[in-house]
């Protein structure tokens, strides 16, 4: 609950572990972690959050570059996301990582409800 209103169950996270699944710890404690799932040449990320100890420090950005290193080497070409249309510091963050809105979708999020921006990226070959 630190990082969200309404999180992801373990049976939610499990079912992505096929998928690009990074986790920064240091001993004892979490420090963030990303979750992307793969289709074809599009990507999603799924879930990033970094633990409010450990933001601010450019470990979300880390935790971004490496997840689409790991992207593009499965072959995706473009990244995209939905967020909550109210979550600032995310739409900051991911502008800043060089994501553009490409849409909105209408009630997409519960607890609470709200919409969802849908941002997208390009992975672009190194
Ligand atoms: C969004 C989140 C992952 C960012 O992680 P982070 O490690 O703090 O991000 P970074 O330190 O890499 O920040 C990179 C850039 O994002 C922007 N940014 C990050 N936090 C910001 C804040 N609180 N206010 C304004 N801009 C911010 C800045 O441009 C920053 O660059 P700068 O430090 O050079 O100004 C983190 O705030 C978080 O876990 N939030 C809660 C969970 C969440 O909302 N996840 C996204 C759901 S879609």
């Amino acid at each position: 609950m630190e990082l969200f209103s309404d999180p992801w169950n373990p049976d939610s996270l499990l079912e992505c572990l096929g998928d690009v699944f990074l986790v920064i710890e240091v001993p004892g404690e979490l420090v963030g972690y990303s979750i992307s799932r793969i289709g074809g040449p599009e990507a999603e990320l799924l879930s990033i959050g970094v633990t409010k100890k450990w933001r601010k420090m450019g470990v979300g950005g880390r935790l971004l570059e490496e997840s689409i290193a790991r992207l593009r080497e499965n072959g995706a070409e473009d990244l995209f996301l939905e967020v909550r249309e109210s979550n600032e510091v995310a739409i900051l963050f991911y502008a800043r990582n060089g994501f553009r809105e490409v849409g909105k979708r209408i009630g997409y999020y519960r607890f609470p409800p709200e919409n969802a921006l849908v941002l997208i990226r390009k992975i672009l070959p190194v």
